[in-house]
């Protein structure tokens, strides 16, 4: 299947994780990636395997997407490794549980600063490539039941995946005259590196809340991302998804 050919794809957080399924979707339909992620030896392992399963061109670039100097080197080696783009995937995020009275302010700045300021920023850095993409650009937002339902213990995660909500929303007015269409996916509970570090009494407890009797796996969430990057979703835009087995039925 080549539905993605000729189009290029950023995923942030893609060297492990959803992201990495994400832009291993993608480069399936034949999309080349820039595989973004804080280490940049990370990135380049996984974009040379990516490259060589595919069969596209796959780059690594290391980047702290809460830099702004960051971002736009990232914007820098796209112009010229590629000179487009037409999909972006905000996908990196980061947890720091903490029931409210003991949270520590450096805990809320980190989160709300990877996972809302991220995408802020790569979104204003990469819109000027999006407006310009062939078939029209891409945006995906990576949110999280936790931001549409709330979760003891989340106060910043939570607040900042309820933030992407918002960002998708108001960016899919502000450009879908300008071909650019905005959507988010909220994952319920799916079995990462992230959530591997959750107490295994906190696992069985989030499974127990899924309606389809499992936790997701990271292919559950590609495939619908890889659907709303495809032309099946082309009068889509500031939609939220929730792809959680039934988790927040109803929310
Ligand atoms: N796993 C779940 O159950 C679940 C549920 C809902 C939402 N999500 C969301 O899905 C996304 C991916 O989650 P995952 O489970 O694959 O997590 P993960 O921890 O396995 O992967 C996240 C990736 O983001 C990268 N990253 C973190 N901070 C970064 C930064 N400042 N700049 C660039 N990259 C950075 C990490 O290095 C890592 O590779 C996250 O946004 C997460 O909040 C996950």
């Amino acid at each position: 299947m080549a539905a993605l050919k000729d189009r290029v794809a950023l995923v942030t957080g893609s060297a492990r994780g959803i992201g990495r399924a994400i832009a291993e979707d993608l480069a399936e339909w034949g999309a080349g990636q820039v595989i973004l992620d804080v280490n940049q030896s990370d990135c380049e392992r996984t974009a040379g395997e990516i490259a060589a399963r595919y069969n596209v061109k796959a780059i690594g670039v290391g980047c702290n997407i809460t830099k702004k100097d960051e971002v736009q080197k990232a914007v820098e080696r796209i112009e010229s490794e590629f000179g487009k783009l037409n999909i972006l995937v905000n996908n990196a995020g980061v947890l720091r549980d903490n029931l409210l009275l003991r949270m520590k302010e450096e805990e809320w700045d980190l989160v709300l600063d990877v996972n809302l300021k991220g995408a802020f920023l790569m979104s204003q850095a990469m819109i000027r490539f999006l407006m310009k993409a062939d078939g029209g650009g891409r945006i995906v937002n990576i949110s999280s039941v936790s931001g549409v339902v709330g979760q003891a213990g989340q106060a910043n995660y939570s607040s900042s995946k309820a933030g992407l909500i918002g960002l998708t929303k108001s960016v899919a007015r502000e450009y879908a005259a300008k071909g650019v269409l905005v959507n988010a996916v909220c994952p319920g509970y799916v079995q990462t590196d992230m959530t591997g570090a959750l107490p295994p009494k906190v696992q069985e407890m989030l499974t127990q809340m899924v309606p389809l009797g499992r936790p997701g796996q990271v292919k559950d969430i590609s495939r619908v991302v890889r659907f709303l990057c495809s032309d099946d979703a082309s009068f889509m835009t500031g939609n939220i998804i929730r792809v959680d087995g039934g988790m927040a039925i109803g929310m």
